[in-house]
């Protein structure tokens, strides 16, 4: 079991469990604070969950530097369930996407867009690289009729960065309804909505803002938003439907995750007594950095080179050591109290190591101690 949980990050979380430390992409460690939040039952229709809706909602909106001219929408489900709202309900019949890609999330939209019969036209690239955007302006020049583009912000798979403000900067030459999946970065990125002309952003509750699984949200330009009543191929994950119902009343149309929406409220209260979106970030680098230097030390090769790398997750090769065996040294972790996570990549053998979620320097480098006492233990060595 680990020792460390998240007791160095602001110093005051001293949970009463101790759990294995999560260096995954998500679902993440969270505070005690905002597990303690769940211990309430509260109706789904009364003035005090409506209240806190309302709150989340707008300090969301706050997150993204939406000011009055976006609003935000929390729909029940995963991430994934997110990003099939925003494309079975925004986009027109005759409506065409284009998806830049260059890892699995990318590919998991392409896969969403064929199921609901969407046009598409898809961009892709290497792992290892950024849709370039001069592509993204030669597609936009050859196929008027695209309507819509759609990218990923931290593709997750590699943990690469893409350059959202660049695509939206094009995306608005061409006057293109713009969506950006943030999933594993809003939060930990700075994202201003209006400067990368965004018109729907999306993430989840168990990512970067450290609160538990239960919901995606979407911040959406609300003129936009407002053109696509009636677009939905889907009753529950209608965008503008849930939009209205949450406008109307404060109410969800379906069962809300009531214990995950106070799990993040306390956790956006975190947020901003950590110093908001840079601080956190830089707290995520700084769980980045340490294991980069130490993985490197120890002989492990990153995937990405350094400047695409971001400081949301790090894939790292297989070592080509005959005694590494990925199952055996995610094992041996584990019962230490560490849990890493496997590659996801189509033509490389890699695995990820996450810097987020409620971690700092302590846990991070209990993770590299652990790492160097496993290889022994396995009979590996990388470095001379
Ligand atoms: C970029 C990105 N998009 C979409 C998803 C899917 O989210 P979920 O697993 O919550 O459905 C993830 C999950 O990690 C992700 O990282």
């Amino acid at each position: 079991m680990s020792m460390f949980l998240g007791l160095d990050v602001l110093g005051v979380d001293i949970p009463s469990w101790r759990d294995k430390a999560l260096f995954t992409p998500g679902p993440l460690n969270t505070s005690g604070p905002t597990k303690q939040a769940m211990l309430r039952d509260l109706g789904s229709r009364d003035t005090e969950f409506i209240e806190v809706v309302k709150d989340v909602r707008s300090r969301l909106v706050g997150l993204g530097d939406g000011h009055e001219e976006y609003t935000s929408i929390i729909m029940q489900g995963s991430g994934t369930f997110g990003v099939e709202s925003i494309l079975s309900s925004t986009i027109p019949q005759d409506g065409k996407l284009l998806i830049l890609i260059n890892g699995a999330y990318g590919e998991r939209m392409l896969k969403i867009a064929n199921i609901h019969r969407i046009q598409t036209v898809s961009l892709r690239t290497a792992e290892d690289d950024v849709p370039d955007p001069k592509s993204m302006r030669e597609a936009l020049e050859s196929d008027p009729s695209i309507t819509h583009v759609a990218v990923v912000h931290c593709e997750t798979t590699t943990g690469i960065i893409n350059p959202i403000e660049e695509y939206g900067k094009i995306a608005k030459e061409f006057n293109k309804i713009y969506f950006v999946d943030a999933m594993s970065s809003f939060g930990a990125y700075p994202v201003s909505l209006r400067a990368c002309n965004i018109d729907y952003l999306i993430s989840s509750s168990n990512k970067c803002i450290e609160g538990v699984p239960g919901f995606s949200f979407i911040l959406a330009k609300i003129e936009t938003l407002k053109a696509t009543e009636g677009f939905a191929r889907t009753l529950s994950l209608d965008l503008y439907a849930q939009w209205k119902g949450l406008e109307s009343d404060g109410q969800f149309r379906f069962t809300p995750p009531i214990h995950a929406i106070l799990a993040f409220r306390q956790a956006l209260l975190e947020l901003e007594k950590e110093g908001g979106v840079s601080a956190r970030g830089e707290r995520y680098k700084r769980n980045y950095v340490i294991t980069l230097s130490a993985m490197e030390a120890l002989g492990f090769k990153p995937y990405l080179p350094a400047e695409k790398r971001g400081y949301i997750i790090t894939s790292f090769y297989y070592p080509a050591h005959p005694n590494f065996d990925f199952r055996k040294f995610y094992e041996l972790l584990s019962a230490k109290g560490f849990l890493i996570y496997p590659g996801k990549l189509s033509h490389a053998d890699c695995f990820r190591i996450g810097h987020v979620g409620r971690l700092g320097a302590s846990d991070v480098k209990g993770l590299m101690s652990a790492i160097s006492s496993v290889l022994k233990k396995m009979e590996i060595k990388l470095t001379e």
